[in-house]
C-alpha cells in the first residue's frame, strides 16, 4: 500500500483449499483482474491444491466459470488463453507425509518453465483447522525460508487458541512472512478512514471526547448463514465479525497519527487502541438469534449462537476517555450496510430559545463502507423563509459520483499486497491476540441469546444498550433523513 503500484517480483502462489469458495468466488477473480491490470509478476504460476481430484485441465475450466460468473471482465480471447497457462493444480492430502513432495517438484519445474524463480506465496484458503498442518509440512518439506503465507480469518476462536496458532505459524514462519487477511482491510473506504483523517487539518481538532459524544459501527447484513450451519455454529457473530472487521474499522477510527505510513507504525498505533481498551462486561453485551436459526441445516435444535451482537467498548486513552464506541452487526437484518459514525456533542445550551426553533438533532459524520460507499455530514439549517427555524441537511460525499468508476475488490488489493510482502491492511500477532484478551470476559460469560425478528435491526434490548442515544444509520439512497435514529 505504500509503495507504487507495479508487480511483485517473480513467485508461484500455492493456493491450499483451491477447489473451496474462497478460491471460486473470490482468489481466482482478483488474480484474474490483477493479470488484466498488468499486474502480476513476470514469472507467475498458480498451483491449486486441494483434496478434489481434477486435472489442471479441469481446474482451468472451473477457474474460467468461476471468473465468468464472479469477475468484472469476461475470461475470453487471447487474454484468457495467456492466463490459462498460468494455471496449474495438484490433488493431495495434507493428512499425508508425502502430501508435500509432488508440490515441491512442481514447483520446480515452474521455476524454470514459468520463471517464478523460487519465489513461494502460499496461501490457506482452507478451513482454519487444516492450518497448523499445512504449515508444518511446508516446514517438514523446507518450502519455508524466503517464502510467504496468507492465512484467512478466524485466526482462532478466543485467545488460547490465537496464541496456539501463532505459535504453530512461528515454528515454520517468522512474522515478516505471515499474512492474516481481514478483507475489510482491502476495502477502499476502510483505507478512506486514514486519507480522511490523516490528510485533512480540519478533523484532528474534533476528533477527541471533547467533541464526540458517542462512536458507533453497524455492519448489518440481510443474509442469513446461507447454508454454513456447521461454521457458524462454531462461530457466531461475535467472533465472525466483531474481533475481525469491526475491530480493524475501530482502530482506524481511533488510533493516533502514526509517525510514518509504514507498515509496522500504522499497526503500532492499531495494537495501541486495543491496549488502552478496557475489557468487554458480558453486562453491555447483547446477543440476538433470528427466529428459524434453529430450523437452519446443521444447526442445533437448541441452539444459543448468536446471529446478532451489540456491545459497548470503552477506550482508556487522553483522546477517547467515557465516549462509547456501539457497535453492532447481525444476519437477516433490515438491509445491508456496512457504517460507521461520529456522534457529535449537543450545542452547549439552544441560543434559540424563545423563538420557534429548536435544534433538530445532533451533528454525525458518517463513513458509508458499503453500499452507497461515501461520506455523510449531517448538521442543522435555516429552513428558508421570514422565520428562524431548523432543520437538518447534509454534506454529501459519493464515491460513484465523485469518481464514475466501481471500487476495486477487497481481495485484488490485499492479494497484490500480501505478493509484494507489504503488511500495512493485514493483522499483526499481538493484535490478534489482544482482540481476543479484551473479548474474553463475554466469550467466558456470554449473555443470554434474545430472538429477535429477520428483517429487524435487532432485539430490543440493543436499542436498550444504547440509550437514551439511539442507533444512527443513513437512511437508503433516495428516502429522506429521518433525525438521530430510523
Ligand atoms: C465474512 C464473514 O468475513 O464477512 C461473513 O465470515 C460475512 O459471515 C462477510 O457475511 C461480510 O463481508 P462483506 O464484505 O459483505 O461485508
Amino acid at each position: 500500500m505504500g509503495t507504487p503500484l507495479k508487480p511483485p517480483e517473480p513467485q508461484a502462489a500455492i493456493v491450499f483449499g483451491a477447489s473451496g469458495d474462497l478460491t471460486r468466488r473470490k482468489l481466482l477473480p482478483a488474480f484474474w483482474h490483477l493479470f488484466v491490470e498488468g499486474l502480476l509478476p513476470q514469472g507467475f504460476a498458480i498451483v491449486g491444491y486441494a483434496r478434489s481430484k481434477m486435472t489442471t485441465q479441469e481446474f482451468q475450466e472451473r477457474a474460467r466459470d468461476s471468473i465468468r460468473e464472479f469477475a468484472k471482465t469476461d475470461p475470453v480471447g487471447e487474454e484468457w488463453e495467456e492466463f490459462k497457462k498460468l494455471l496449474f493444480y495438484l490433488p493431495g492430502e495434507f493428512e499425508s507425509e508425502l502430501a508435500m513432495e509432488e508440490l515441491c517438484a512442481l514447483l520446480v519445474t515452474l521455476d524454470e518453465s514459468r520463471g517464478t524463480n523460487g519465489g513461494r506465496f502460499f496461501y490457506c484458503a482452507t478451513p482454519p483447522m487444516d492450518y497448523p498442518l499445512i504449515v508444518a509440512r511446508i516446514g517438514e518439506s523446507r518450502m519455508n525460508p524466503e517464502a510467504r503465507i496468507v492465512i484467512e480469518k478466524p485466526f482462532g476462536r478466543d485467545l488460547e487458541s490465537a496464541r496456539e496458532l501463532n505459535a504453530a505459524l512461528h515454528r515454520v514462519f517468522d512474522e515478516s512472512q505471515i499474512f492474516r487477511i481481514d478483507h475489510y482491510l482491502g476495502k477502499e473506504t476502510v483505507q478512506n478512514i486514514l486519507a480522511f483523517r490523516f490528510a485533512n487539518g480540519i478533523v484532528e481538532p474534533i476528533w477527541n471526547r471533547r467533541y464526540v459524544d458517542n462512536v458507533q459501527i453497524t455492519v448489518a447484513e440481510e443474509i442469513g448463514i446461507e447454508g454454513r450451519g456447521a461454521f457458524y455454529e462454531q462461530t457466531g457473530a461475535l467472533r465472525d465479525m466483531v474481533s475481525t472487521h469491526l475491530f480493524q474499522v475501530l482502530t482506524f477510527l481511533a488510533m493516533e497519527p502514526p509517525v510514518s505510513f509504514e507498515p509496522n507504525r500504522l499497526r503500532d498505533e492499531k495494537v495501541k487502541v486495543l491496549q488502552a481498551m478496557q475489557e468487554c462486561s458480558p453486562e453491555r453485551v447483547v446477543r440476538g438469534q433470528y427466529e428459524g436459526y434453529r430450523s437452519e441445516p446443521d444447526v442445533a435444535p437448541d441452539s444459543t449462537t448468536e446471529t446478532f451482537v451489540a456491545l459497548e467498548l470503552l477506550i482508556d486513552s487522553w483522546r477517547w476517555a467515557g465516549v462509547p464506541f456501539f457497535l453492532r452487526t447481525g444476519k437477516l437484518l433490515n438491509r445491508k450496510l456496512s457504517e460507521t459514525s461520529l456522534s457529535f456533542r449537543d450545542v452547549p445550551f439552544n441560543v434559540f430559545k424563545g423563538t420557534d426553533a429548536t435544534v433538530p438533532q445532533r451533528d454525525h459524520l458518517t463513513f458509508r463502507v458499503q453500499p452507497n460507499e461515501g461520506i455523510l455530514l449531517d448538521f442543522n439549517v435555516k429552513r428558508p423563509g421570514l422565520s428562524m427555524a431548523l432543520e437538518p441537511a447534509q454534506l454529501d460525499f459519493d464515491y460513484q459520483t465523485s469518481f464514475q468508476a466501481p471500487l476495486v475488490d477487497a481481495y485484488e488489493v490485499l492479494l497484490l499486497e500480501a505478493m509484494k510482502g507489504d503488511h500495512m491492511l493485514f493483522t499483526r500477532e499481538d493484535e490478534v491476540e489482544r482482540a481476543w484478551e479484551v473479548l474474553t470476559p463475554v466469550l467466558l460469560d456470554p449473555p443470554e441469546v434474545r430472538p429477535y425478528r429477520p428483517g429487524s435491526w435487532g432485539p430490543d434490548e440493543a436499542d436498550a444498550l444504547i440509550a437514551p442515544r439511539r442507533w444512527h444509520v443513513c437512511p437508503p439512497p433516495g428516502q429522506k433523513h429521518v433525525p438521530e435514529s430510523e
